[in-house]
């Protein structure tokens, strides 16, 4: 579709900040979560709006804004990662509950928040953007439990919302985006070198306007990579 209305969670850089320029370059009237407006990208079409996932006054300021919408996408693409090698030592209350509350819970509560302006969007489309390490079925190295924990979580909230929202003709779209040239993408190192590419998170936002555009594209919830490939759990 071209020019709707979108809000993206975690604009400031890496892939939330590549889908906000796309879809503003594309036409889209994009709102741009940041935790720090100044860290906004600066183009016509993208109105930066402050948004911490993890407090739910924020949460609430930004539904106030969109009001009753109409919203067409929500894209929640912020997300915090425990770090290269993080082992049984590391997953600690503190970190588990961190990683839950912005990774699994800040996209739960963003669609609770935004749903009567989605219910009146004509693209009526939630993309979830969750990780390969929230695959248990693709799970062959151990560790970093606080963000598979959380992104397996991610993955079961967005099956629920796509069976419970279909009534409403709400879709949802639980996606891998592949792995990342972007801060979070830089500090992890393929224990199978070889095995996955880094992808320009440009090339992703691009990917994600292709899935939305795309019928074909699974809004059922189930796991599915950049390319529509559908994953294991
Ligand atoms: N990188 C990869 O290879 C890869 C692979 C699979 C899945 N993913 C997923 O893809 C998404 C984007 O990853 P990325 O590589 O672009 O990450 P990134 O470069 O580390 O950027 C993370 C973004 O999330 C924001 N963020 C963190 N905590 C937040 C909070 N509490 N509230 C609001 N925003 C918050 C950051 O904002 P600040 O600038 O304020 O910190 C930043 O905009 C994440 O959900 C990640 O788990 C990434």
């Amino acid at each position: 579709m071209d020019g709707g209305t979108m809000v993206v969670t975690g604009a400031s850089r890496g892939l939330g900040r590549s889908v906000a320029v796309h879809f503003a370059q594309a036409g889209w009237r994009v709102l741009a979560g940041v935790r720090d407006i100044g860290a906004a990208p600066e183009h016509a079409g993208v109105r930066p709006v402050e948004l911490d996932v993890s407090r739910p006054e924020h949460v609430a300021r930004l539904a106030a804004l969109v009001g009753s919408g109409p919203l067409d996408v929500l894209v929640n693409v912020a997300g915090v990662f425990d770090g290269p090698g993080a082992g049984l030592e590391d997953a600690r209350r503190e970190t588990m509950l961190e990683e839950f509350t912005v990774n699994a819970l800040g996209p739960l509560e963003m669609v609770r928040a935004l749903l009567p302006a989605l219910r009146r969007g004509s693209g009526r489309t939630i993309v979830n953007v969750s990780g390969l390490m929230g695959s248990m079925g693709l799970n062959e190295d151990g560790g970093n439990y606080a963000y598979r924990a959380s992104k397996a979580a991610l993955n079961a909230i967005s099956r629920s919302l796509a069976l419970d929202l279909a009534a409403d003709g709400i879709g949802v779209i639980c996606l891998h985006p592949g792995w990342l040239d972007t801060d979070m993408g830089r500090s992890w190192s393929d224990p199978h070198p070889g095995r996955h590419e880094k992808v320009p998170a440009a090339e992703v936002a691009a990917d994600i306007e292709r899935l939305l555009d795309d019928p074909a594209t699974d809004r059922e919830g189930r796991f599915i990579d950049h390319r529509g490939a559908v994953l294991p759990w």
